[in-house]
């Protein structure tokens, strides 16, 4: 075996990077079977190098400077796990240009820069590897690189943003509200502090990014995807979307048809009786259907510190075994043309609407001539039990599919009805065979 060690640099030793660090030095062994040499942990950049830590490492380890990490001549893997965009991007086009192979848990960065970044990667014959920046620990990245390759890929439909499943869980099987069910994701820290960014699809969105690039070999940013949150879900919808035999989910869905592809992140209702629909609390799942392989789905745990590590570790494990074989990256081939992105008003999908309306005659016939006027057909609609006091009604309107330009007409119709007083909620529904 040639042992000449290969250095190891990590810029960012927080939730991941200290999990990642500390597989590098207690399971050496395991580490070093897999690659023939031995992974050595040479420098690791952190904000502040004077901050007690769990993991203690030697002090003369631990820099506030990435480049001093990037530059260093005995690393050979740099490993990028400080998240953001700014100064990470930059920290891994420097790494790239100076040969080092990179491996990354960034979303944000390969939703933003994924094409530039592996063209820069080729151009310099290493490898740029990002398993962990989609679904944690669930190999996702990987299967889409390689073993579905072969495949016409036409569609995934992914729950990856574990944050926003964990509220719907607890708001669908408990009743809670969204602002209840945030605070519990928050005590138990599956929620941030600042839980924007997962709970206004900005997350998935970057990820169905990241996926829809490599199966559609096309570039697509996280400004290409269409995204709503889940902030504005309500108990009640959940009761009726079980009666009616569907669960909520945020889904991220991506398609692609006639030369263009769709690309959208929102609440749906899914027949209860889906697999995703079963998928809960923090858990991921992501459906790709090729037109080979037919559906596959990949399922478990889509963040932590131990099954992100273990995406992370594949990763430099790949890396470092190229290095020591001196091997070429293999071809990404990631993106060979660009698809048009298709625009939500043309999406066709059926709708449910929960319409608060006056309890009185006629207000139904008033309602469905809104619709009918711009093509929506109703597959059903069921009152719920009124109020006597505000002498109002609750509707569930179920419709055929619609196209969403129509729709969004038919809600700014319907508000403006005198008999209506809120269109309260309309979700887009995802029936699938
Ligand atoms: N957490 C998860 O479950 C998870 C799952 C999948 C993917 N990811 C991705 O993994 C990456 C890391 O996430 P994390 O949760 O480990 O983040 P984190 O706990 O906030 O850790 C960030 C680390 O980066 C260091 N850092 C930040 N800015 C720096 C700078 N300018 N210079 C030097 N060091 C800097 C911090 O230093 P200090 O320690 O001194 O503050 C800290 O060690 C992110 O891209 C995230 O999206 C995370």
């Amino acid at each position: 075996m040639n042992n000449r060690a290969i250095g190891i640099g990590l810029l960012g030793m927080g939730v991941v990077g200290s999990e990642v660090a500390r597989n590098l030095l207690q399971q050496a062994e395991r580490l070093e079977k897999q690659v023939g040499r031995t992974l050595a942990l040479r420098r690791v950049a952190v904000r502040d190098p004077g901050r007690h830590r769990d993991l203690s490492l030697p002090a003369a380890l631990l820099t506030a400077d990435p480049n001093a990490v990037i530059g260093d001549s005995s690393v050979h893997v740099v490993v990028e796990l400080m998240g953001g965009l700014h100064p990470a991007g930059d920290c891994i086009r420097a790494a790239l240009s100076q040969r080092k192979h990179v491996v990354t848990a960034n979303k944000e960065v390969i939703a933003a820069y994924g094409p530039e970044l592996t063209r820069l990667a080729e151009e310099h014959e290493v490898n740029l590897l990002f398993e962990a920046s989609v679904g944690g620990g669930i190999p996702i990245i990987g299967p889409l690189r390689k073993d579905l390759l072969a495949n016409h890929v036409s569609s995934i439909h992914a729950i990856i943003n574990g944050t926003t499943n964990y509220i719907l869980t607890r708001m669908s099987q408990e009743g809670a509200s969204f602002q209840a069910a945030l605070r519990q994701a928050q005590e138990l820290g599956y929620a941030e502090a600042n839980p924007a960014n997962d709970v206004e699809g900005a997350d998935a969105a970057y990820k169905l990014a990241i996926l829809s690039s490599l199966a559609f070999h096309t570039p697509v940013t996280g400004s290409d995807v269409y995204r709503e949150g889940i902030s504005k879900l309500s108990a009640v919808d959940f009761r009726y979307a079980r009666e009616l035999g569907y669960a909520i989910k945020l889904l991220a869905i991506a398609r692609q048809e006639d030369g263009a592809v769709s690309l959208r992140v929102h609440p749906c209702l899914l027949p209860a009786d889906q697999l995703l629909a079963k998928v809960d609390g923090v858990f991921n799942a992501i459906e790709v259907e090729g037109d080979l392989v037919g559906k596959v789905v990949f399922h478990g745990r889509g963040a932590g510190p131990k099954p992100t590590a273990s995406a992370v570790l594949g990763d430099i494990i790949e890396a470092a075994r190229s290095f020591a074989e001196g091997r070429k990256p293999a071809r990404s081939g990631s993106v060979s043309h660009a698809l048009r992105v298709m625009p939500m008003d043309d999406l066709c999908t059926q709708y449910y609407f929960r319409v608060t309306v006056a309890d009185r005659a006629g207000v139904l016939a008033k309602i469905a001539t809104v619709l009918g006027d711009l093509s929506i057909s109703i597959a059903s609609v069921i009152q719920k039990a009124s109020d006597a006091a505000s002498q109002t009604a609750e509707l569930v309107i179920m419709t055929h599919p619609a196209r969403e330009a129509h729709v969004q007409q038919a809600i700014r119709h319907m508000q403006a009805l005198d008999v209506v007083r809120e269109v309260s909620s309309v979700i887009r529904v995802e029936a699938r065979g």
